[in-house]
């Protein structure tokens, strides 16, 4: 059976793709590791869309066996995942020796490790059908160095370096791969990262972001990024010196986090 598999699927971004993908007519397969939002969801679409079926599997993709545990389930349901959305992701805010270095480590092997293993996996059997789309979703933060979510940012650049140079290696086989690049989202990623109050605007919501994402994944496009005023910011930021940028986002995190430096 073909299938769309979307991982970090609970909740924001990833649960607003289910969504509309289900509505699409495809077939999901909802990755986190909370069951029982999962097994919600699945039931919700289940009953709101007849023709589709919904399967959950519930699993920490920062576990460093969880991809390929992930793919040999897949494998054994006999799903054909022929459109991979790799949305699972956190962040961490704050100067970085205040940080747990520990769950600095996990969100690198959240955001990255895990993503390019599943990349790797899904993509072999893709090229052999000669048809295939992959989303990963990187960030705005992707585009220059963060201070104060160091580590994030950089998890996020090598998402979309990463994920631009398969969509070229993938073109000639029908494959689309694409980085989606959202802003600053209404999700539960603030919560997660630790913040009770964003220190930037937040303008956009993960309808606007996903349906950016299938427009850019329809286009055939390497990266989209999500929002005007996000594309905006990104392309003003190439024609000033990177010092420059990193500096201003700096100060601009300082007085959102009220940060002080003795
Ligand atoms: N919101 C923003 O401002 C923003 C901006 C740019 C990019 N993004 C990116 O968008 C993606 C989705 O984030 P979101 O904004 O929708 O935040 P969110 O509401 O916090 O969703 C994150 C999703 O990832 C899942 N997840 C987290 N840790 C996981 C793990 N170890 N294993 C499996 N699943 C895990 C979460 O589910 P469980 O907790 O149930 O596991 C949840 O479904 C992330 O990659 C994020 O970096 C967000």
């Amino acid at each position: 059976m073909k299938a769309t598999l979307i991982t970090g699927a609970s909740s924001g971004i990833g649960e607003v793709f289910a969504r509309r993908l289900a509505a699409r007519g495809e077939n999901v397969v909802l990755v986190a590791r909370s069951e029982e939002k999962l097994n919600a969801l699945c039931n919700e679409l289940g009953r709101a869309h007849a023709n589709v079926t919904c399967q959950t599997i519930a699993l920490d993709l920062s576990e460093a066996d969880a991809p390929r545990r992930l793919f040999e389930e897949t494998e054994r349901r006999g799903l054909e995942v022929d459109t991979l959305v790799n949305n699972a992701g956190f962040g961490s805010m704050g100067d970085f020796l205040s940080l747990d270095v520990g769950r600095e480590l996990n969100m690198i092997d959240l955001n990255v490790k895990s993503l390019v293993e599943l990349t790797y996996l899904y993509l072999a059997p893709m090229r052999k059908r000669r048809r295939g789309n992959i989303i990963n979703v990187a960030s705005t933060a992707a585009f220059q160095p963060v201070p104060y979510m160091a580590t994030y940012a950089a998890s996020k650049a090598f998402v979309l370096s990463f994920t631009e140079a398969l969509w070229d290696e993938n073109r000639a086989y029908n494959i689309r791969v694409l980085a989606l690049c959202p802003g600053a989202t209404e999700t539960n990623f603030f919560n997660a990262a630790g913040v009770k109050k964003p220190p930037f605007r937040v303008a956009e919501t993960a309808e606007d972001v996903v349906d950016t994402a299938l427009r850019g994944l329809e286009g055939g496009k390497g990266h989209i990024i999500s929002g005007w005023l996000n594309y905006a910011q990104t392309q003003a930021e190439r024609l000033v010196p990177r010092s420059l940028v990193t500096r201003i986002a700096g100060k601009g995190m300082r007085s959102g986090l009220k940060i002080k430096t003795d």
